[in-house]
């Protein structure tokens, strides 16, 4: 399988994530692919709240369920998401998901490719999207 062809069969799986989504309040529903080092793939769609602040996004789903499970490295996320079921722009992960991904990831390698189509994505490195960020590293003895 090459490359390209990886990426599809994990925006199909982002897709089939997304069908699940639960977004009576935005109906902005989300999917997330994470893939692990180990070739792992966890699934995540965004989880809404009627109290709103509660809600979990599609990517944060998709890390917490890999955390929980004992997995904790990763190589790529695939994000999907649109507006009742129109054909929207790439969906960019919010700032909180971003912050989340720099907790586990390194941003040199990590990867996060934004599709708005089966055959239609962007792969970006986590630190394009989160430079300058405060990590893990921040909290340790830098002396
Ligand atoms: N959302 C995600 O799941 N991921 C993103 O990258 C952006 C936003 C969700 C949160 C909320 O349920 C809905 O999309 C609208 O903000």
């Amino acid at each position: 399988m090459t490359w390209d062809e990886h990426i599809r069969k994990l925006i199909k799986l982002a897709y089939e994530a997304q069908s699940r989504a639960y977004c009576p309040y935005s109906h902005f529903a989300t999917g997330a692919a994470l893939e692990a080092e180990n070739g792992q793939i966890f699934l995540g769609c965004n989880i809404e709240n009627a109290a709103y602040s509660p809600t979990n996004c599609a990517e944060r789903t998709a890390f917490f369920k890999a955390i929980s499970e004992g997995v904790r490295e990763f190589a790529r996320i695939v994000v999907v998401g649109n507006y009742e079921g129109k054909q929207g722009d790439y969906c960019a992960p919010c700032g909180v998901c971003r912050q989340v991904m720099a907790e586990f990831c390194d941003g040199e390698l990590f990867e996060v490719i934004l599709a708005r189509g089966p055959e239609d994505y962007r792969v970006f490195r986590l630190r394009e999207l989160l430079p300058e960020h405060f990590g893990p590293e921040d909290l340790r003895d830098q002396q």
